[in-house]
């Protein structure tokens, strides 16, 4: 255990979330550190690995270290992020993601967690933040806690379109509404007996509150989960490697052109608990 450690060097960056690791290639890709990582991980919700110039092989051997890939995601577990549709075709839905949210919010299983590494970055904006919703819910006074315990929001690809583009057309809405539903507790109660708030840019409406109320509490529980205190951002250097526990965080990139070049290669692993 002490050996596993010392191969380790993990420096918190704000007090509630994000670390950065100091480690080798050798010791990522033999695994031998990948328990302490994935607590890292669930602890700090972002941690991060500077300078290490891996391959896309790499990124997804070392992904395998940590959890299940998703396979289907892009070629050999790498899949583009960009929003230029000349380099991937679902770039308009990618747009979603300058908007705070988790992602596979529509899938049975959320993506547990994902892996993302900077390949060319845009010269201006395109940091990305991520928010800690464990200690969002852990911080929410009582009578919140309260309010929303058995609450149940249902998740649409659709709303978090509105986003994007607010006049949407009838065709255009009529697209977005072929992509199924999920209701989802705010409350997520994970096998470990944490708790983490379910909100982000898919969130549509709280089943059974009248809308106005419904639409004023989701805002209001985002705007409590995206305090400074609660967020760490992230100003990239290309080749950084960087994973965010889907399961515990929310997250958003900042603006940046559509044609700045801005690329990363993303790696999912595939959600161990299911949401009910
Ligand atoms: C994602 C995502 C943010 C970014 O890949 O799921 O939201 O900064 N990316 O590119
Ligand atoms: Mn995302």
């Amino acid at each position: 255990m002490s050996l596993t450690s010392a191969q380790l060097d993990v420096v918190d960056l704000t007090p509630r979330i994000g670390s950065e690791i100091r480690t080798d290639l050798d010791t990522l890709l033999s695994g031998r550190a990948a328990e302490k990582i994935r607590d890292t991980l669930e602890q700090r919700g972002v941690v991060f690995f500077r300078g290490l110039h891996i391959s896309d092989e790499q990124q997804v051997a070392i992904a395998a270290t940590l959890g299940t890939v998703v396979a289907n995601e892009g070629e050999e577990g790498i899949y583009k992020i960009s929003l230029d549709e000349n380099v991937n075709q679902r770039a308009k839905y990618l747009k979603g993601s300058l908007f705070w949210h988790f992602d596979g919010s529509l899938q049975p299983y959320p993506n547990l967690a994902t892996l993302l590494r900077a390949m060319k970055l845009s010269d201006t904006g395109g940091d990305t933040e991520f928010c800690n919703t464990y200690a969002a819910y852990d911080d929410l006074p009582q009578s919140d806690k309260d309010l929303i315990a058995d609450l149940r929001v249902v998740h649409s690809a659709e709303r978090s379109q509105y986003y994007v583009t607010p006049e949407m057309s009838y065709d255009e809405i009529a697209f977005w509404q072929k992509s199924p539903t999920k209701a989802c507790p705010i409350v997520w109660t994970h096998q470990s007996g944490r708790k983490s708030l379910l909100l982000g840019a898919t969130a549509d409406y709280v089943v059974g509150m009248p809308i106005e109320q419904s639409r004023a509490l989701l805002a209001r529980l985002r705007d409590w989960a995206t305090q400074p205190r609660y967020v760490y951002r992230h100003e990239w250097e290309v080749g950084d490697l960087l994973i965010w526990d889907n399961t515990g965080t929310m997250h958003r990139a900042l603006p940046y052109a559509a044609d700045s070049g801005r690329l990363m290669h993303r790696t999912i692993l595939a959600g161990e608990e299911p949401l009910n």
